[in-house]
């Protein structure tokens, strides 16, 4: 156990801003620091650093703590390990009194990760003495490093090494050392023959060390060192306890300082592409590993940066395969650039080619935004053929439907306009027609999935969660849908809507579209319901987009509302019990979004608590007030 008092020292030496900013993009805000919370996925940042505290909180994912904690989450590591992490770099001297009542199976777990990490760092030092301290290291591998250009700098920086050639010359040493057999294979550096005995994995090949975000050694690759050696090129530590090949970006330790400060990474594919990039001073590169972007390795990203330059092979297969993984990017609201090489050059050969500041003036000049460079790259191919011209229209426009921020979206419609030499106009209401399917599939998704959950767990739930943003854009379909219809005899559908919303003022809209829409409504240019065609020919392509969208696709009653409300089906004028639905179903979640929200806040050490739990109890009678109104529609929410 670490005593208290020590805890306390320890404590109140760390800086919190600076042990959360090696992993998140902090940005002042105030006496506080606000980012992009590393724990969950989330837009706009709700992850907020304290420094008078001394603690981090998101309130979006509620996770907060104090420095101890934050290693324990984002590193996985035990109290005393998070502890010693900080004190080592505080250099505070922690006292510890030997007992304490930890949990046996997470020693037990504890113990495991702790011998595969002792053994990951033992390989990595016999590689590296291997390179520079044995006569077979420093005639054959030394010499292919030197031709690629590699300074000793470089070797040192990335802790490059050799495995020699002998069968089991690792096996044989490691064993000498002291280390167990059962951890040397779960690490990935010995495996075992048929006859039982070992042999290593790492054979007569140059070794990359796979350093982890946090500086830990969680695997390696070994390169052959001969193009006419007809063995596979890389071999690649397995996946293990500490080294998940999806989650990983090789250089994300090493550039991570760099990517904060330029508030941008260079994305390539390769291991050699990033040590010759970082070697030429370019020093926010990491690469993929030769695979598709992984959902993981995006958040990755994101933690420092939301700029991405994808810096990939000059072949034409290799941009066409990575088009396809970048609309992941695109869909987490990323701004994704791309700098095209030219043909059979990789970022690696060409920045060897071109000398370090000729490589880089190449990459500002060259940089140019993904969609626009995919829209040029597949129109080129059509030549005049007006089908496949529209074929590939429709396909960049999905890479469009993927930008999750509506403002962005249409500058990029309008400048695609532009490049495809067509109309905004029509190609506004293709984009609407694609993002409307594209939010009803994500929708119904998310539905499915909590059926699925619930059946597995046999659990009954009695209301399936429909999200805010579906719900608005149900009402602002019924607006633009039914508007000129009457309501009763002295108003419009439109009027109707239009006049509760404007009335409601916990009613706050999440929907971009909505959200302009209401904030219309509310505070200004319709007063009077103008008709549909005002929105279909609305100055804001996003709105145009949308109200093109939902009057060209015939309204359906969506299985998702059915299942939540129970109407009395009239022909006819269903769409009033629709409406009133939906109006309670926005307003109780509303509500309930904003009672969560402050009684998070309560929490909140620097709270005014006596405002807050008087607001809290205001919404909480509205609430009360709105449960008991249930009138003419029933709704099982
Ligand atoms: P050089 O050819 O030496 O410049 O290496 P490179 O790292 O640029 O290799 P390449 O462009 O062929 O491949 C890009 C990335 O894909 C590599 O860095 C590896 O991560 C991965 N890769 C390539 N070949 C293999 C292989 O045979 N096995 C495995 N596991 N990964 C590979
Ligand atoms: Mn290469």
């Amino acid at each position: 156990m670490i005593s208290p008092n020590s805890i306390e020292q320890l404590l109140n030496a760390v800086v919190v801003e600076d042990v959360v900013g090696d992993y998140v993009n902090l940005k002042r805000s105030g006496s506080r620091y606000k980012g992009v919370c590393p724990f969950h996925d989330e837009k706009t940042p709700s992850f907020v650093v304290s420094p008078t505290m001394g603690i981090y909180k998101c309130f979006g994912c509620q996770k907060g703590g104090n420095s101890i904690q934050f290693l324990m989450d984002i590193d996985n590591l035990s109290y005393p390990e998070a502890a010693r992490t900080l004190a080592k770099r505080y250099g505070i001297e922690l006292i510890e009194t030997g007992g304490g009542q930890d949990d046996s199976e997470f020693r037990e777990k504890q113990k495991i990760r702790e011998s595969l990490q002792a053994a990951l760092d033992y390989a990595a030092g016999y590689f590296e003495k291997q390179l520079q301290e044995t006569e077979e290291g420093k005639t054959k591998a030394m010499p292919y490093f030197k031709e690629r250009g590699y300074t000793a700098e470089t070797i040192r920086k990335w802790r490059l090494g050799y495995s020699p050639e002998a069968w089991e010359a690792f096996t044989q040493k490691a064993h000498l050392d002291g280390y167990k057999t059962e951890y040397l294979e779960q690490a990935g550096l010995i495996k075992k023959r048929d006859n039982g005995s070992y042999y290593d994995l790492y054979r007569n090949r140059v070794i990359f060390p796979l350093i982890g975000v946090s500086g830990k050694m969680i695997g390696f690759a070994g390169r052959k060192m001969s193009s006419t050696d007809p063995a596979p090129k890389y071999v690649n530590s397995p996946e293990t306890e500490l080294y998940k090949k999806s989650d990983f970006l090789y250089g994300i330790f090493q550039a991570k300082n760099a990517i904060k400060k330029t508030d941008k990474v260079y994305l390539t594919e390769g291991y050699t592409d990033v040590i010759t990039l970082h070697q030429a001073g370019i020093e926010n590169a990491v690469a993929s590993s030769g695979t598709a972007l992984t959902p993981n390795q995006i958040k990755l990203i994101r933690r420092f940066s939301q700029n991405v330059t994808v810096v990939y092979d000059g072949d034409k297969a290799g941009i066409k395969a990575s088009l396809r993984g970048i609309d992941l990017l695109l869909s987490d609201d990323l701004n994704v650039r791309v700098v095209p090489l030219p043909d059979g050059e990789d970022p690696d050969s060409y920045c060897t080619r071109l000398g370090a500041e000729g490589f880089a003036s190449y990459l500002e000049q060259n940089e140019q935004n993904f969609i626009l460079f995919k829209a040029k790259l597949l129109l080129q191919e059509c030549g005049d053929d007006p089908i496949k011209k529209s074929e590939a229209v429709r396909d960049i426009l999905q890479s469009v439907a993927c930008i999750g921020d509506s403002l962005k979206r249409n500058a990029m419609n309008r400048e695609l306009a532009r490049v495809c030499e067509t109309d905004e106009s029509l190609l506004a209401a293709e984009l609407g027609k694609l993002l409307r399917n594209k939010n009803l599939k994500d929708e119904q998704q998310v539905i499915n999935g909590v059926k699925k959950a619930t059946a597995a767990a046999g659990v009954q739930l009695p209301k399936e969660p429909l999200s805010d943003v579906y719900v608005e854009r149900a009402l602002f379909r019924l607006l633009l849908l039914h508007g000129d219809a009457q309501w009763d005899e002295m108003v419009t559908v439109g009027e109707f809507i239009m006049k509760e919303i404007r009335e409601d003022e916990e009613l706050l809209f999440s929907d971009e579209v909505c959200a302009m829409l209401a904030s219309q409504i509310k505070f200004g240019t319709l007063e009077k319901w103008p008709g549909a065609t005002y929105f279909v020919q609305h100055q804001d392509s996003g709105i145009a987009s949308w109200a093109a969208g939902e009057l060209s696709s015939g309204y359906e009653l969506s299985s998702a509302f059915a299942d939540n409300f129970i109407f009395v089906k009239t022909d006819g004028d269903n769409y009033k019990n629709e409406l009133i639905a939906v109006f309670r179903y926005l307003r109780r979640k509303k509500l309930d979004n904003l009672i969560r929200h402050y009684t998070n806040l309560l929490k909140h050490p620097e709270a005014d608590v006596e405002e807050v739990l008087e607001y809290l109890n205001y919404l909480n009678e509205l609430k009360s007030v709105l449960a008991k109104d249930i009138g003419g529609v029933v709704f099982s929410v």
